[in-house]
């Protein structure tokens, strides 16, 4: 050893040993991109914007997406596998739902985007109830070997603001038939559920069974703000998952909302291009033994000390 303290390379590695460890786990992402449709596709600033926050995630649930024909999720696609790959050979590929809506002028689709490399898709279903959605969720299941968990089904929802209870109520009959159609009970709600401020408040939750039953944990809190804008400040985006099985294969205190304002140095005019609400995530633990990842980082250590 020279001079520097044993200290800070016991630091130096626990740093470096996190950053492999967040780097083998699984990130989930939603984000309600408002609106996105073939013209804010084709603004290029925009995608610029969308494939960075995108290019971090392995799984991503977009909403509010307006884009019947495909052109628009296909030049996302192409502008995200062409900057992924010059780092690495990340391929994404989508698969949408319908349009749905209130009426013609108001469709939109749920898109899951997701990195071929990680996950497969082994499962899509539409679930079908126009008395208890106006956009039904599109359920999917994923399938990966780098994960703690094998199998997961994910259940999107962007809720009617004015039926938001109601709608977020009705995602337990969801659980229970997908679990039952897919023999898995490992499901994770995510969305836009305007769960907060005028549209959901503390005395609505006994009527929200998803609160009631202590085997759904909201990892978003109601504290939080997912919105972009200083008027603001509402939970509406929200990551609920079922079961003890599946909480234990959440990296602890992993959800939270991607602020890339801050992260990126982006003005938010620049935010707000892409959409009023920020994105929110959630990583998955990895699969790897820690001795197998920390193999490199002993290595090195061991160097250290003895050279
Ligand atoms: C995991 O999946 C990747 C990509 O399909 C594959 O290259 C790798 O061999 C798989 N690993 C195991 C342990 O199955
Ligand atoms: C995807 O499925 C294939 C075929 O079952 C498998 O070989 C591969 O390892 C899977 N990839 C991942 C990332 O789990
Ligand atoms: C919670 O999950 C356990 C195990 O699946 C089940 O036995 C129990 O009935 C569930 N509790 C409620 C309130 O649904």
């Amino acid at each position: 050893m020279r001079g520097r303290s044993p200290l800070l390379h016991l630091l130096v590695a626990v740093f470096i040993l996190s950053v492999c460890r967040a780097a083998a786990e699984l990130r989930i992402c939603s984000y309600n991109v408002q609106n996105f449709n073939l013209q804010k596709a084709s603004n290029y600033r925009l995608i610029h914007t969308l494939t960075r926050v995108l290019g971090r995630c392995d799984v991503s649930l977009l909403q509010h997406v307006v884009d019947s024909g495909g052109e628009a999720i296909n030049k996302l696609l192409a502008a995200l596998n062409r900057g992924t790959d010059r780092y690495d050979d990340f391929t994404y590929k989508s698969v949408s739902s319908q349009s749905m809506g209130r009426s013609p002028a108001d469709m939109q689709q749920y898109v899951f985007i997701y990195r071929t490399e990680t996950v497969n898709l082994t499962g899509q279903y539409q679930y079908s109830s126009k008395q208890s959605f106006v956009r039904e969720p599109f359920v999917v299941q994923f399938q990966s070997n780098r994960t703690a968990i094998k199998q997961f089904v994910l259940v999107p929802l962007h809720t009617e603001p004015s039926n938001a209870v109601h709608e977020i109520d009705r995602l337990y009959d969801v659980f229970q038939e997908v679990s039952k159609k897919w023999n898995n009970k490992n499901v994770m709600f995510l969305g836009d559920f305007h769960a907060s401020c005028a549209y959901v408040t503390r005395k609505d939750r006994k009527n929200i069974r998803l609160y009631k039953n202590s085997n759904f944990s909201w990892l978003i809190g109601d504290k939080v703000d997912t919105t972009v804008t200083d008027a603001t400040n509402c939970a509406y985006d929200r990551i609920v998952v079922h079961g003890e099985p599946f909480l234990k294969a959440i990296t602890p205190f992993s959800a939270k909302v991607f602020n890339f304002a801050k992260e990126f140095k982006l003005s938010k005019t620049r935010v707000l291009e892409v959409s009023d609400h920020f994105p929110i995530e959630v990583r998955l633990k990895s699969s790897a033994p820690f001795l197998l990842q920390a193999t490199p980082l002993l290595l090195l250590l061991f160097s250290w000390i003895v050279l």
